[in-house]
């Protein structure tokens, strides 16, 4: 391994030298897209306010039949070509969504049979917007233990599924998408070198979707109610969001002894560009170090970090070797920083 201009925080953590790469991404959004002149015909809003607002001009709809794991399946089939690993290889599939194909069971099962993963493990985790970079950091574990040498992980969501397309408070941000990424030991990479997690549940009731839990099982009451969609309070998030993107991310450049200028490329979740610029204002980064593509997705909850990252490495915005930092902020509330070695 090449001498490095950074810190490994995890350098000694690797049972037996090994370090978590990710070997390939891969991404897949549906065909049909929602522009924002589609949705000034159903509620009372304009392109104009949306734009400038958040940034967002469409998003991508899955079709009735296309769900969480067919979108994620397709990602995954990508990520795994690229990376020339077999599904046979695959030792766990790791779905991080907020909107499963169903209450139970996992996703990550539903997927293994869609690529054929048999002697693959499989679960799903809810951190909803921050859900790939906590998946990452919970799939190097097994990678670093010798646990495990190939793990997939993914975010996926289809959340035209729950968002109420008479609210234009929310479902103007929102659309379905997903991203995935192929974990293994590489000897020439420190890879991931540091995941900063956080959380606060005493602002659980700024982003939820009340219906449907032990809470409030389904009925009649709470389909009337519109307890099965999303809600949002989005000033609130808003604030919650800076603050708690910047400080996970100084964290993470700060156990790797790094400035910001010497990230290659910042690839924030893709919520919204006023919260990305505020971020990437408060770190001191350059905007040409920071990647968007948000115009064309919205906000993708957990596939939002995935699908910018591989459209980021696609278009060579990112070249093995270069540092990397991901960053994602969303309901719980949750939060996350990672730093990657590319
Ligand atoms: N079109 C036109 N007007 C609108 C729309 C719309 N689509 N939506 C809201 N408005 C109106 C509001 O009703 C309000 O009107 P009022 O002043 O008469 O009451 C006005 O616009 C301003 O509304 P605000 O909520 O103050 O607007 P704000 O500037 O805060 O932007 C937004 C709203 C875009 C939601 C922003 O707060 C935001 O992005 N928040 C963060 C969201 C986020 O990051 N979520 C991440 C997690 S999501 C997850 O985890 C699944």
């Amino acid at each position: 391994m090449k001498t490095a201009k950074f810190k490994n925080p995890r350098a000694s953590h690797g049972f037996q030298g090994r370090t978590c790469s990710i070997a390939a991404v891969g991404s897949c959004v549906p065909e049909r897209r929602l522009t924002n002149a589609d949705l000034e015909k159903s509620v009372d809003t304009s392109d104009e306010w949306i734009v400038t607002r958040t940034g967002i001009r469409e998003r991508r709809i899955a079709g009735p039949q296309e769900y969480t794991s067919d979108l994620a399946a397709k990602a995954a089939a990508t990520a795994l070509q690229r990376a020339g690993v077999t599904a046979d290889q695959i030792d766990l599939i790791i779905v991080a969504t907020i909107t499963p194909d169903m209450g139970f069971p996992a996703t990550a099962c539903l997927v293994q049979q869609k690529i054929g993963a048999k002697r693959a493990a499989a679960f799903d985790l809810e951190a909803a917007c921050s859900g790939f970079i906590y998946a990452l950091e919970v799939g190097q574990q097994f990678i670093m233990s010798c646990t495990y040498n190939t793990v997939l992980v993914i975010g996926a969501e289809k959340l035209s599924s729950i968002v109420n397309w008479q609210d234009r408070n929310t479902c103007v941000l929102f659309g379905d998408g997903a991203g995935a990424a192929v974990l293994q030991h590489r000897p020439s990479a420190h890879g991931l070198l540091t995941v900063c997690m956080g959380a606060d549940g005493g602002k659980a009731s700024l982003i939820s979707m009340p219906g449907g839990g032990s809470l409030h099982p389904a009925s009649m009451q709470t389909v009337v109610s519109g307890m099965h969609f999303l809600r949002m309070e989005g000033k609130e998030v808003f604030k919650s969001a800076v603050t708690a993107m910047c400080t996970a991310a100084e964290e993470a450049l700060r156990r790797c002894e790094i400035d910001v200028s010497q990230i290659k490329c910042i690839i924030p979740h893709q919520a919204n560009r006023r919260i990305i610029d505020a971020v990437a204002d408060r770190l001191g980064a350059k905007p040409e170090q920071v990647f968007l593509n948000l115009e064309k997705y919205g906000n993708t909850s957990a596939a939002s970090v995935a699908i910018a990252l591989d459209e980021a490495v696609q278009l060579g915005r990112i070249q093995r070797g270069d540092l990397v930092l991901l960053m994602a902020f969303g309901a719980g509330l949750t939060w996350g920083a990672a730093v990657i070695e590319w």
